[in-house]
């Protein structure tokens, strides 16, 4: 049974991530262990209320799965907030009631050591906002890249304009040095880039049949998918949204979903109009970046996600 730490910015697709990671934690085929907030979509703060009220919405909240407020800003560069696309809540401005539960106050970076040493060999480490936790870590506990299973990454744009700028993409960009650290440490790395989650931005037939379902976890979805929809639907030139973070999650249980490249990756740090763009090196000579390769999704199974998503949620 795979066993997910997860560090996240919710998010509206962090949301939908979270409802399909609790299906699979309520029908036995996951544990949640523990979860970390960054800054990102919005503050760790307000990240870490928004995963205590999906968490508890979707049945799983409470002692079981600790959530923990982790790093506040960037290591090198000002703050800032994907307003524009999640809303000022984080939750496309549905401005929910608080949570039962609270954050723990361990900060998400010391959680991230403790369980890793806790539990060595043994934990998923998902990441589905900036990568300034797990550059922390890194910098705290210089063991930690052999004590991971295996560590899945949503970020990046390869092949793919970025989201954020003309070349990088949201959770690289907002904290460009950590991205770095993750991809020069020495453990097995699967990235979900644009490139991998843009093809599969769902849209009227999927929207519509979730819509059409009546629980609690169907009613949320499609209330905070409103806002995000109306975001993207200028982007994609139809109705629809891309719930990236859903996307690195299921590859988790399901990697046949996507297909993969294994190159070095780094992340441009002092490009004039680059800054946090993803960069590999894609040319057919041996490779002369000793880095360890990077997993990098580059497409897959459409369908099969959204079909899978989709159950998922009205699942629970
Ligand atoms: C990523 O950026 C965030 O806004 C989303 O939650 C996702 O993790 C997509 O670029
Ligand atoms: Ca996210």
């Amino acid at each position: 049974m795979a066993k997910i730490l997860l560090d996240c910015d919710t998010g509206i697709d962090d949301a939908l991530m979270l409802l399909y990671l609790a299906s699979l934690v309520r029908s036995g085929e996951a544990e949640l262990v523990a979860v970390g907030t960054v800054h990102g979509n919005v503050d760790p703060h307000s990240g870490a209320l928004n995963t205590l009220r999906v968490l508890e919405l979707a049945g799983i909240g409470g002692v079981g799965v600790p959530v923990a407020a982790g790093a506040g800003r960037p290591m090198a560069q000002d703050v800032h907030y994907a307003v524009d696309w999640h809303g000022r809540d984080g939750l496309g401005e549905t401005n929910l009631p608080a949570p039962r539960g609270a954050p723990t106050g361990e900060p998400a970076a010391a959680q991230l050591v403790r369980l890793a040493r806790a539990h060595p060999g043994e934990l998923t480490l998902l990441a589905t906002g900036p990568l300034t936790n797990l550059g922390a870590a890194l910098l705290l506990d210089p063991e930690l890249p052999a004590l991971l299973r295996e560590v899945i990454v949503m970020g990046g744009a390869f092949d793919h304009p970025g989201n954020i700028t003309t070349h990088a993409e949201a959770n690289i960009w907002h904290d460009p040095e950590a991205a770095d650290l993750v991809f020069a440490a020495d453990w097995p790395v699967v990235l979900v880039p644009l490139d991998a989650t843009h093809p599969t931005a769902v849209g009227d037939a999927w929207l519509d049949e979730l819509a059409g379902h009546d629980s609690d976890a169907a009613r949320f979805a499609t209330r905070v998918l409103e806002f995000y929809v109306d975001a993207y639907t200028p982007t994609l030139k139809r109705r629809g949204a891309v719930v990236h973070d859903a996307l690195a999650a299921m590859l988790i249980m399901e990697p046949g979903l996507a297909e993969y490249v294994e190159r070095p990756v780094r992340v441009e740090l002092r490009g004039e109009l680059t800054r946090g763009a993803t960069v590999w090196d894609a040319r057919s000579l041996p490779a002369d970046d000793h880095r360890r390769p990077v997993r990098v999704a580059v497409g897959g199974d459409v369908a099969g996600f959204q079909n899978r998503l989709l159950a998922s949620v009205v699942s629970l």
